[in-house]
């Protein structure tokens, strides 16, 4: 068993390089159909190219194929380094690997063919999903089996939001995807009406809370503290943060359900819990970033912790934002507008995407047993990251309180002042500038993939030896 003295870091080098490809394929979809929404002669009345099935694509691909890939790249490689142990299971983890890389291809294939349950983020047909479900089984069987395992006495925090992702997207993914098919490409949902619009968003809300939150601030408590190699801030207060956001999260989804036909008291009850939400976000963010302090000079001199650091105030904004469009008063005014996009892209280009880049570039140099080919080429990609998701974010607030403002402004007699059309119309000039940023963006992902390109070839990646087991006194 010499293999048992190592880390297994197989595993973790596949699903990196492809969180890479992925990303750049997600968001090169992103900026496809952003610029349809800007000129829509660029669907070229081809059916697979149309907005509506090409969204879709994008959405998966940036949150199921890259931003997955990199979840389960950070919590193999976390896991083992803080439980002082190899993975469990054997080849239980390259079956992840490859499974979760057969699901990518599916949804790529299925989506421009227009296959699709049509629930958001849930829209794979059933063969698709019961093929996630044994997957996602595996994975904690892998990730736990090693925490049953470890050598050390006590579980890294990190650990503790992996496996609350890792349990509750299980939970989610189950129930939101009850159905009954029909043949091998459709089903329908086993719920109808209020409930199915219920349950949609219960599983929507904490997709977003433990798919794209939870797993990324078990990042930033493993990688913030190692890249500022400073110990993190406040080990309680990430304890407190843990137990207060995992309570919370869960009962947010009716914000998504604003003045619908969901009962009020569900309603108001989604928007108190929203608001609540603000205190262990921030709590969380605070932590991450107090974890540099003593060392705020790495800011200006490592762009990995930039990375880092400026993906926390995006997580702070986009957590402060949230809260405020679940007021019902509020959410009268954003709800189906730009607003709403440019939100998302605060927390899925600032937070996610940004935290996700800082992780690999701390992880890839030592996977391969390299420095990075450029850390030039990591400060290029750092500022049009950062200049990419301004453009995006801000053109949305502008075009999405403008659209909001221009649907509900009426005149003396009651009629409209505004037209839908025109409304379309004056949201052209900023679709240009949200493709824009989108493209700076994308360009920053590439210039990452060619600097890991040039890391990568030729290195001799060796595995790394498990220290010895620490006498208890
Ligand atoms: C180059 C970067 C990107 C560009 C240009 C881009 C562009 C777009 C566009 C044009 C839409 C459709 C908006 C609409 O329907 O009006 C969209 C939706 C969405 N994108 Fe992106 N995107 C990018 C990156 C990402 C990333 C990295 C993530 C997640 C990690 C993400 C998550 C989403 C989500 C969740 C939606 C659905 C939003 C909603 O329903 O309100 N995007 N994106
Ligand atoms: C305290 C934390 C947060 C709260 C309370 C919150 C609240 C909200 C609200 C009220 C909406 C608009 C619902 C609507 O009018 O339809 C929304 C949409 C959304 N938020 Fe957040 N948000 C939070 C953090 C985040 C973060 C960090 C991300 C990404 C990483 C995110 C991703 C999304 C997505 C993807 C949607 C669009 C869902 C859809 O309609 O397709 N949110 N959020």
């Amino acid at each position: 068993m010499a293999d048992q003295a190592t880390y297994n870091y197989k595993v973790v080098r596949q699903f990196s390089i492809m969180a890479i490809v992925w990303g750049i394929v997600g968001m090169t979809v992103g900026v496809y159909i952003a610029a349809e929404l800007a000129w829509p002669f660029l669907n070229f009345d081809i059916p697979y190219l149309s907005f509506g099935r090409l969204r879709p694509l994008h959405t998966n691909a940036v949150i199921f194929a890259f931003g997955g890939s990199v979840l389960f790249a950070t919590s193999y490689y976390v896991v083992q380094r803080t439980c002082h142990t190899r993975l469990f299971g054997g080849g239980l983890a390259a079956f992840t690997f490859w499974g979760w890389q057969l699901v990518i291809v599916l949804a790529a294939l299925s989506f421009p063919l227009g296959i699709t349950s049509s629930k958001e983020y849930a829209e794979l047909e059933w063969p698709i999903d019961i093929l996630i479900t044994v997957i996602w089984v595996v994975y904690a069987v892998v990730f736990f089996g090693t925490i049953m395992k470890r050598k050390t006495p006590h579980i890294y925090v990190a650990n503790w939001f992996y496996g609350a992702f890792i349990i509750t997207i299980a939970v989610l993914h189950i129930f939101n995807n009850l159905e009954i098919p029909v043949s091998l490409t459709k089903s329908y949902s086993v719920y109808a009406g209020v409930q199915d619009a219920m349950v949609q968003w219960w599983y929507g809300h904490n997709a977003v809370g433990f798919f794209l939150t939870a797993g990324f601030l078990g990042m930033m408590y493993y990688f913030v503290p190692k890249q500022a190699g400073r110990p993190v801030y406040s080990y309680r207060l990430s304890i407190v943060h843990f137990w207060a956001l995992v309570f919370t999260y869960i009962w947010a989804g009716p914000h998504h359900l604003h003045y619908t036909a969901l009962p009020d008291w569900t309603q108001s009850l989604g928007m108190v819990m929203s608001l609540i939400l603000l205190a262990p976000s921030w709590g969380g963010m605070i932590n991450g970033i107090m974890t540099l302090s003593g060392a705020w000079e790495k800011l200006r001199s490592d762009p990995v912790i930039r990375f880092m650091i400026v993906s926390l105030s995006f997580y702070g904004m986009s957590t402060f934002e949230g809260p405020m469009m679940a007021i019902k008063t509020v959410n009268a005014l954003s709800h189906y507008t730009d607003w709403t996009v440019g939100h998302v892209h605060s927390g899925a280009l600032g937070w996610v995407a940004m935290v996700s880049m800082g992780s690999l570039y701390y992880m890839i140099p030592r996977l391969f047993n390299k420095e990075m080919y450029s850390m030039k080429l990591i400060e290029i990609h750092f500022w049009l990251a950062t200049i990419g998701v301004l453009l995006y974010i801000s053109s949305m607030w502008v075009s999405g309180i403008m659209q909001g403002l221009m649907w509900r402004a009426v005149n003396a007699d009651g009629t409209l002042t505004y037209s839908f059309i025109e409304s379309v119309e004056a949201m052209h000039p900023f679709y240009v500038i949200r493709m824009l940023g989108g493209l700076l963006f994308l360009a920053g992902m590439c210039i990452m993939a060619l600097n890991v390109w040039r890391t990568v070839a030729g290195s001799e990646p060796q595995e790394a030896k498990i220290p010895e087991p620490v006498l208890a006194h």
